[in-house]
């Protein structure tokens, strides 16, 4: 069997605590299905090595990790040390770009064992798999862009603009990512979210080009919704969900949104993709470096752990990503006696919880 290089940048902040977590239950699972990986670590994209090199990468990241099949991350961002846009546009905003990783897979589910925040309309409480969506969020343009810059600096004319960029080709080749996905589930069903009430333009298109693409999928249900009462919808019946697409923004939004509804943002994984796989792709929790709560092994693994999974599926290891959701499931469960960091309500320490997924996976 052919060997999957996997490029590892653990980055800023609990990235460093949740890797080795992410990595314990990825060689497990790669023990127990047969799976040849090739581990290499990269200290690159940390506020560390911006000290050392006043750069976030090196000048030939792209000779060191493009030719891996896959980049397993976990978060970059140190604002006390880098301003956020310095360090974010120095590597991961990059990475999606130059690696032209368009589609941000993000789903979120509601798992045993975790009390969903968002009651149902008559108060009772909502059972595993009630929410059970995926956000398909662009990922390289939109307002995510670098068109734009400031005139009259430091004057009382000073103005800023950025542009919102969307092409033919990135708005076509997200959506029809989105509908093939919405196709492949039960539902069915694909939710588009717009503004093209309020940003005259650019959304506009983002609808033309929805309209335009669901005549290829009759099958599909298609909605769309203003991203204001689209908030609200995830809040008031996030099991109305299914597929939903967003442009970079909208996406990433709805993308901590959706994960928050089904209790902490801490187990929503996510996957960068190049489907053409002519350029890695890259997996990471959705949640960032935690400043907050790094250094205290407090941090909730899930997310790193899952989206360990999500590469081992798009690597084309199906079998082995299902066991390792069902380890995290089985963990989780009420009852299990497993421990819990405390964003469940725990004491654990990060590491407690990446053991007892690894010892569950090794049961199954
Ligand atoms: P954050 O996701 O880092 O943290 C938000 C809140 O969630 C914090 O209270 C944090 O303690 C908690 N949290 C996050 N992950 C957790 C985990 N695994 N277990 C338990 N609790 C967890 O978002 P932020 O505070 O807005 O950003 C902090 C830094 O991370 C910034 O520099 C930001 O730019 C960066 N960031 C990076 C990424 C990324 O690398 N993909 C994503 C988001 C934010
Ligand atoms: C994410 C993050 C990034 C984004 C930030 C850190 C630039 O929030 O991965 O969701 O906005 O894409
Ligand atoms: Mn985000």
């Amino acid at each position: 069997m052919a060997t999957h290089k996997i490029a590892v940048i653990a980055g800023d902040g609990i990235g460093q605590e949740v890797m080795p977590e992410g990595l314990r239950v990825l060689e497990a699972a790669a023990d127990k299905f047969g799976i040849d990986l090739q581990i290499d670590h990269f200290d690159f994209s940390s506020w560390q090595y911006f000290e050392r090199h006043g750069q976030m990468l090196p000048d030939n990241w792209k000779d060191q990790i493009g030719g891996h099949d896959a980049i397993y991350f976990g978060a970059v961002g140190w604002p006390e040390k880098i301003p956020d846009h310095v360090s974010l546009w120095g590597s991961l905003l990059l990475f999606r770009r130059e690696f032209d990783q368009y589609v941000n897979l993000r789903p979120a589910r509601l798992m045993p064992g975790i009390t969903c925040p968002v009651v149902r309309r008559d108060g009772s409480a909502r059972a595993p798999g009630e929410i059970d969506m995926v956000i398909v969020r662009e990922n390289t343009e939109g307002e995510y862009s670098s068109i734009g810059g400031r005139m009259f600096a430091g004057t009382e004319r000073e103005i800023v603009m950025q542009e919102t960029v969307m092409s033919r080709v990135g708005v076509d080749r997200v959506l029809k990512f989105a509908f093939d996905l919405a196709q492949s589930r039960p539902k069915k069903h694909l939710t588009s979210a717009t503004k093209s009430n309020g940003i005259a333009i650019t959304m506009p298109y983002w609808d033309e080009r929805v309209a335009e693409m669901a005549k290829a999928y009759p099958d599909v249900t298609v909605d769309k919704f203003h991203i204001d009462i689209l908030t609200a919808h995830f809040v008031q019946r996030p099991d109305f969900f299914d597929v939903v697409v967003g442009s970079n923004l909208f996406g990433d939004i709805l993308s901590d949104l959706g994960p928050a509804c089904t209790g902490t943002i801490a187990i929503a994984p996510s996957a960068n993709l190049n489907p053409g796989r002519t350029h890695p792709s890259l997996f990471e929790p959705v949640h960032g470096s935690a400043p907050d709560i790094a250094g205290q092994a407090k941090a909730n693994p899930i997310g790193q752990i899952w989206s360990g999974a999500l590469m081992l599926d798009f690597l084309g290891h199906r079998a082995a990503h299902d066991a390792v959701l069902q380890a995290i499931e089985q963990v989780l469960a009420p009852g299990s006696g497993a421990p819990r960091t405390p964003d469940l309500g725990g004491c654990a320490k990060t590491q407690d919880l990446g053991r007892a997924i690894t010892q569950a996976l090794q049961s199954l």
